[in-house]
């Protein structure tokens, strides 16, 4: 990291140096970055894909507007969501709460009800969209880790979600692909490092009450 401010450091890498890897300590610790993401009612309705398989990167990157950045990243993370949630998942996770907890699942029976009536009391378009929100947390949990780590990063949508839900057979798991994140360190070539950051100002956007 060559400046100050991390927040100034990070931006979204155009193009990743092939030949740099992500140790597998630093892996572990982005990886750790998604599993502790905060989620609505710590459910996490999610699943994340690490890829680094070079043959499955190079049949991702047509479907991904052919940007190099999904084949030349030393990791390209897949973040998906669960396209259903049923009280039996729910009642699980408020079995698992227990279990981790010490408590006996009475405990846990009034916050299991309300968080059954809460998720399923939305329809299955406001379901998965609270769902989809979920994994954008979790992404903004991923990316801060990667700045904190001094790792490049660059969050992705440009890619044909249902061709990606069919090569990584994600469907038949009730999974879809929400959003990519290829990880790595930057190519020196890559111009896109030295922009400037183009952001409203901040007295636009942020007002102390
Ligand atoms: C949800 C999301 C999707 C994005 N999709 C792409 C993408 O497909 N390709 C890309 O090069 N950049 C993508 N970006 C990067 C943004 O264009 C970038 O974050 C924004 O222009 C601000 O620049 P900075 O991150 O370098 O500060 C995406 C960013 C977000 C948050």
């Amino acid at each position: 990291m060559t400046t100050k401010n991390p927040l100034l450091w990070r931006y979204a890498t155009k193009l990743f140096d092939p030949d740099a890897k992500v140790s597998p300590e630093d892996l572990q610790y982005l990886v750790d970055s998604l599993v502790y993401s905060p989620s609505s009612f710590g459910l996490q309705p999610w699943h994340f894909l690490v890829v680094s398989d070079p043959h499955l990167k190079a049949k991702l990157k047509p479907i991904s507007w052919n940007q190099p950045q999904i084949t030349d990243c030393s990791h390209l993370f897949v973040l998906c969501a669960r396209t259903s949630m049923d009280a039996a998942y729910i009642e699980r996770h408020a079995a698992h709460i227990a279990e981790s907890r010490s408590m006996t699942s009475s405990k846990t029976d009034a916050y299991t009800q309300m968080m059954i009536s809460n998720v399923l009391g939305k329809s299955e378009d406001q379901r998965a969209d609270w769902m989809q929100r979920q994994v954008y947390i979790a992404l903004g949990f991923l990316l801060s880790a990667c700045m904190h780590k001094g790792i490049d990063s660059c969050p992705m949508e440009g890619f044909d979600k249902d061709k990606y839900d069919e090569i990584l057979g994600l469907k038949e798991q009730s999974l879809t692909a929400v959003v990519a994140c290829p990880v790595g360190y930057r190519s020196k070539s890559d111009s896109a490092a030295a922009l400037k950051k183009v952001r409203w100002n901040e007295s636009d956007i942020v007002e102390h009450l």
